[in-house]
């Protein structure tokens, strides 16, 4: 009896998610890589709304486990036009109701999807982004939280920091990790512009490591650059992570002064309100229309 009781408690304790989950993340395991698509089924432009948060936080919870035997992990996503589409841009408008803490109960001051990607920043696992589709705003702060980010040249391929041509900021961070993998000036180009950036001129400039033509390329070199580092120790890679980000990654102080607090001002300007809001009707709710598709050429139509 007691013996069975023990059981029950550690499948509860094991199984138990710390916050609600919605399946916009499907995994599969082999020999030390986890694979994990992305696919939003709340969304059909793959929304980094509250539904993939939560799994993501919870999935990052698993992850940080001593007892995990998972060394690296690879990103990719279930809708070919879309990794990560942008935030549900309602997060900044009056009246959004979500089940997640604006704050972290853990990280005093900090904002729920600033600690989420902060803490992919510190997984000990290697962490790689197989992008097809597009990936603005935080989806692209999300790409600069992960360690590697490889793509195809498929035009479905755009990638931006958009916050900018709404009033705000990447509040998440995600221009401070550019600056320094494509320099001041291009970083400045890119997102005061809110441009979208092709895979192959990205690959050029170090937005992402290397981009291929076709999509079993791309599959083909990120699964064997994943089960190659995945043979190795997981004292290792996390060892050599460590140094990595202390020379190649904003602070978290840096992070939420510079630009989680500069957006949480910025959102409550009524000019910043009223352009999301136009946005929101604009797009249908942020479905794929011409305007999510082609954000970079079509969000001129906004100012006219
Ligand atoms: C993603 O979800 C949609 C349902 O919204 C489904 O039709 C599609 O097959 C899924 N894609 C993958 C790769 O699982
Ligand atoms: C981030 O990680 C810390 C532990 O380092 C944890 O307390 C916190 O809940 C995590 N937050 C998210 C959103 O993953
Ligand atoms: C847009 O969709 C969200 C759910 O994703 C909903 O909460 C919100 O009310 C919708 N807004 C409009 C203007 O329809």
């Amino acid at each position: 009896m007691i013996f069975l009781t023990t059981l029950l408690l550690f499948a509860l304790s094991t199984s138990a998610a710390r916050y609600p989950s919605f399946g916009t993340l499907q995994t599969t395991t082999s020999s030390g890589v986890l694979n994990v698509v992305i696919n939003n089924t709340f969304s059909s432009i793959n929304l980094f709304d509250f539904h993939v948060q939560s799994d993501l936080a919870n999935l990052i919870e698993t992850l940080q486990a001593p007892d995990t035997d998972i060394r690296v992990v690879v990103f990719s996503s279930g809708n070919p036009d879309f990794f990560i589409g942008h935030i549900d841009v309602n997060y900044f408008l009056p009246g959004y109701d979500s089940p997640l803490p604006a704050f972290d109960p853990f990280l005093p001051g900090v904002t729920f999807p600033t600690a989420l990607l902060w803490n992919i920043t510190q997984l000990p696992q290697a962490t790689i982004a197989s992008i097809e589709g597009r990936t603005r705003g935080i989806g692209n702060e999300f790409l600069m939280s992960l360690d590697m980010r490889f793509a195809t040249t498929s035009p479905s391929v755009l990638l931006a920091q958009l916050e900018t041509s709404f009033g705000l900021n990447p509040g998440a961070g995600g221009a401070l990790y550019l600056a320094p993998l494509i320099g001041r000036g291009r970083t400045f180009e890119y997102v005061l512009a809110a441009k979208d950036i092709d895979a192959a001129t990205a690959a050029e400039y170090g937005w992402i490591n290397k981009a291929f033509d076709t999509h079993a390329a791309l599959t083909d070199y990120v699964q064997a650059l994943a089960a190659r580092i995945a043979l190795f120790p997981a004292a290792g890679i996390a060892g050599t992570k460590q140094g990595i980000n202390a020379v190649s990654r904003p602070s978290l102080d840096v992070i939420v002064h510079e630009a989680q607090n500069v957006i949480g001002v910025l959102a409550q300007n009524p000019e910043a309100r009223a352009f999301t809001e136009k946005f929101v009707v604009a797009t249908d709710n942020q479905s794929a229309v011409e305007l999510e598709l082609n954000y970079g050429e079509e969000l001129v139509k906004l100012f006219q």
